[in-house]
């Protein structure tokens, strides 16, 4: 048996713009997803179509156990870490000599087959590879690590990435003169950000105006306004939604002794908070459960 693990990820800034190739800071998180695979000839189902999916492109069979504390369906890719994990142990445990560019690349392939075509490449990249993941002329490269205190705001009101998606798409051609600055503002919001992450002042100041600029495009909730606002009231440097909007998560960045009060805020606020910073790792053995 193999036991690997991989993290979840935020979107620091520029979700959304990234699909229209601005640049774009994500940053692997924990909670980890742990999953078991042992070779297995007859094994039972697997429960996950992620999971099928990867024993199909790596052409093995075998049983899983998976244990995940990451919320799912709430834009920290979890479905991503549940794919790169498995394809890891798998490539562990049937010995396939794959490369971690190679599994980010098939992490993606399944959730592309599994979620029909629409899939991030940022959420399997970053759960590969761990850090921070600057996404830029398409292509995505790790910019040194910085000690970030977060704290994620889960609302609970489930929502859909690829109708977000569209939703903005709707809304760029409606109103291109309007729509297309606000995205070059988020990819400028993001370099700016690069060139701040060691002074979280200016940092949260930046993630304020990422998250007025993601309600400006029509992905905001007012779950979402409610908690961005308990962060800040609680302290917050700065918060804003994190992912595709339109319910999902936020993230708060907090001061390095505020961050017990700032998730007492979010869950007093009517959401599901944790604290987190930034895994550098990636995708990692374990030792078996
Ligand atoms: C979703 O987590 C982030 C989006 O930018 C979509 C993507 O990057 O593929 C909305």
């Amino acid at each position: 048996m193999a036991t690997w693990s991989a993290p979840g990820k935020v979107f620091l800034f520029g979700e959304h713009a990234v699909v229209y190739d601005k640049p774009g800071l994500a940053m692997a998180i924990k909670p980890r997803v742990l999953v078991s695979v042992r070779r297995h000839r007859h094994p039972a189902p697997a429960k996950s179509p992620y999971i099928a999916q990867c024993f199909r492109e790596l052409g093995v069979t075998g049983s899983v156990y998976v244990s995940s504390q990451m919320p799912s369906s709430a834009g920290l890719g979890s479905s991503a870490a549940v794919t790169v994990a498995t394809l890891s142990a798998a490539n562990d445990e049937f010995r396939l000599g794959l490369e971690r560019e190679e599994i980010a690349g098939i992490a993606h392939r399944v959730e592309q087959a599994v979620q029909k075509g629409r899939a991030s490449p940022t959420d399997t990249y970053v759960s590969t590879m761990g850090g921070l993941v600057l996404i830029m002329d398409g292509a995505r490269r790790r910019v040194p690590p910085v000690n970030l205190n977060l704290v994620v705001g889960n609302t609970q009101v489930s929502h859909s990435t690829s109708r977000m998606v569209e939703l903005v798409a709707e809304e760029r051609a409606a109103r291109p003169a309007v729509i297309y600055p606000i995205l070059d503002a988020i990819g400028a919001l993001t370099l700016e950000g690069v060139r701040k992450l060691e002074d979280p002042k200016t940092l949260g100041k930046l993630m304020d105006t990422n998250h007025a600029l993601l309600d400006a495009i029509g992905v905001g909730h007012p779950a979402l306004t409610k908690l961005v606002l308990a962060a800040r009231a609680a302290g917050a440097f700065g918060a804003k939604t994190t992912g595709a909007g339109g319910g999902g998560c936020m993230i708060a960045l907090s001061p390095k002794t505020g961050k017990n009060r700032i998730a007492g805020a979010l869950d007093g606020a009517g959401g599901r908070a944790f604290v987190t910073s930034l895994d550098t790792v990636g995708a990692r053995k374990e030792h078996d459960v």
